[in-house]
């Protein structure tokens, strides 16, 4: 059989199956059926000038066992053990959350953030009051795409990532290793804040916000595979966010600032429990691509009260 055969055979099982993307599906999962390990794929150009090669009798039953995991609905990303974000390649396995283009608008918001709020420290200025390295805490790291993302686009700056996840927490270091930035990252496995001793000038937080009701509805791809733990965030999905406002009154300091991602139909919520926990906070929230209002953005939480 030609790889052009097996690809469009492929295809045709995932239409059947109604998995969407059917085409683009099918065609990674071939190109990572090829590639010689260590690389995760061959290229797109590569694969479309070999279409009539014959598929290897091993490479056929790798794909195989491919297609098979992927039509019992395991993610894509988890098959391969990779996707990209921020311009970046992520190692990503079943105890992480796969990183979403949404998510993106926090990691520009983040960086707009430190830029604008904190234009010495990430000059590397060594005199003055604001010496020390601006601290950006990633709470919920995850894979480690925002903490790793931050620290690429920002030198200057270190970061503190947190999971309550053990799993995910080697995930994410492996992450910041492959991108050369694990001496700017400290990891802490721990609920939210709750084992920071310093408290950073910005937090992010990309937490779990979908609804109990909302989790039984997911597609099977997500409830059946990416972790609960990363998802699901009580009856009203606001419970890991109301919480991490508790704790911020508590732990940070009036210049702090806070972004939050949070679900397509969330924001104004999220903003009423931010006005009752900061009065004194300017907020703001900016919209995502698709033009849902994604991040909740808390800029200097104000004196306490
Ligand atoms: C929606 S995922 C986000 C992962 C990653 N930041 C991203 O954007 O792809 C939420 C993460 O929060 C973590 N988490 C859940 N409860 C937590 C808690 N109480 N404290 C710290 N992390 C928590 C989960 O393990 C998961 O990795």
């Amino acid at each position: 059989m030609r790889l052009r055969d097996a690809l469009a055979a492929a295809r045709r099982r995932f239409e059947a199956a109604s998995i969407d993307d059917a085409d683009l599906e099918a065609e990674v999962l071939l190109r990572h059926t090829l590639a010689p390990p260590p690389e995760r794929e061959i290229s797109r150009a590569y694969l479309l000038s070999h279409l009539d090669d014959p598929i290897e009798p091993a490479a056929a039953t790798r794909f195989e066992a491919f297609i098979s995991r992927r039509l019992a609905r395991e993610p894509t990303a988890y098959i391969t053990g990779h996707r990209e974000f921020y311009g970046l390649d992520f190692e990503v396995t079943p105890a992480v959350l796969i990183p979403r283009p949404e998510t993106e608008i926090l990691v520009e918001t983040a960086i707009e953030y430190a830029r604008a709020a904190h234009p010495e420290a990430l000059q590397g200025r060594t005199e003055g009051p604001s010496t020390r390295p601006l601290t950006i805490a990633d709470i919920g790291t995850g894979s480690g795409c925002i903490a790793v993302a931050l620290a690429v686009s920002l030198p200057e700056v270190r970061l503190q990532a947190v999971d309550i996840s053990p799993g995910a927490i080697e995930v994410a270091r492996r992450n910041a290793r492959r991108h050369g930035v694990e001496g700017r990252i400290e990891f802490y496995q721990g609920d939210l804040l709750s084992r920071l001793t310093d408290a950073p000038d910005l937090v992010v937080a990309n937490l779990p916000y979908v609804n109990t009701s909302g989790w039984a509805a997911l597609p099977a791809e997500l409830r059946d595979h990416e972790p609960q733990l990363a998802l699901e965030a009580g009856k009203d999905g606001l419970d890991l966010i109301r919480r991490l406002l508790q704790q911020a009154r508590e732990r940070l300091g009036p210049a702090s600032a806070i972004l939050l991602e949070v679900a397509y139909d969330q924001a104004e919520a999220v903003v009423d429990l931010v006005r009752v926990s900061f009065p004194a906070a300017n907020v703001e929230v900016r919209r995502d691509l698709a033009g849902h209002e994604r991040v909740v953005g808390i800029k200097s939480i104000g004196k306490k009260h």
